[in-house]
């Protein structure tokens, strides 16, 4: 419906920007995936630092790893956000520091996922994908997008037993608007934070000592996760003995244990 989609591209544009972020909303009713929209945007030379791609709907939703990601209409923000100069790194976990903040302040138990979820309790609420856009070895520009579910009431059966949404968890539909000036708000005093990210991740994202369910090729374990290093590497303890530095998630499975 079209009057859905306007009172909500209105709603945003009314709390945009904050700071340098969102300085141009590109508010899309349909779009295949606002990532996908930005870096072309990016590759035209038509992109200016700032911009934010926000879709009502996408059909063609991208998540890590070549996954799909479910985006139903008016149901999450859907959003992908263009910087011309490097994002703080590793520039997964700005998007999802800024939301857990942004998400505890509305009384969500919030926390990371190494290295690009959002977890409420043990099910995950947001996902994160940067890409970035070359033009033979120099970079044009990065795109941070970032899904946030936020009053899907079912999933498909292929993800229904790991994700959850902001109304599941709170029995609510939040102000979206405002959510959306909180979470770029509190990306913007996270890159202008002196401490590293991996510093704040450390400190508040939650993630430390918490366990996980390990799959990786047929292998099944269970870690504790330890420390990050400075590059954001995550350290674990393995229930059966060893530790491992994990550089990516690349074929891990990592599903929470507690
Ligand atoms: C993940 O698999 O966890 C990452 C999901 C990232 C989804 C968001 S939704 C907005 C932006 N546009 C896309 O096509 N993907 C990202």
């Amino acid at each position: 419906m079209t009057g859905d989609h306007e009172a909500r591209r209105r709603a945003f544009a009314a709390v945009l920007p904050r700071g340098g972020l969102g300085r141009r909303l590109h508010f899309h009713p349909t779009v295949d995936s606002t990532n996908a929209r930005a870096l072309a945007e990016l590759d035209a030379g038509r992109a200016e630092d700032g911009d934010l791609h926000l879709a009502h709907e996408q059909t063609a939703g991208r998540g890590s790893r070549g996954r799909r990601w479910h985006s139903p209409p008016g149901a999450g923000l859907w959003m992908s956000l263009v910087r011309l100069a490097p994002p703080p790194t590793p520039a997964a976990f700005w998007p999802a520091l800024a939301l857990v903040r942004a998400l505890r302040a509305e009384g969500l138990d919030a926390r990371v996922k190494w290295p690009n979820d959002v977890l409420v309790g043990a099910r995950k609420i947001a996902g994160v994908l940067v890409e970035a856009c070359y033009r033979g070895a120099v970079p044009q520009g990065w795109v941070i997008g970032l899904g946030v579910d936020l009053t899907i009431a079912s999933f498909p059966p292929e993800v229904e037993v790991e994700a959850t949404s902001f109304l599941l968890e709170s029995g609510r539909a939040p102000d979206e608007a405002a959510l959306l000036a909180r979470l770029l708000d509190e990306m913007g005093a996270l890159a202008a934070d002196p401490h590293s990210l991996v510093e704040v991740l450390r400190a508040e994202g939650g993630l430390l000592g918490r366990r996980f369910n390990v799959r990786r090729g047929g292998e099944r374990f269970t870690v504790v996760a330890r420390d990050l290093d400075a590059e954001g590497h995550l350290v674990v303890d393995r229930d059966d003995g060893g530790r491992e530095t994990w550089i990516s998630s690349g074929e891990l499975d990592l599903r929470p244990a507690d």
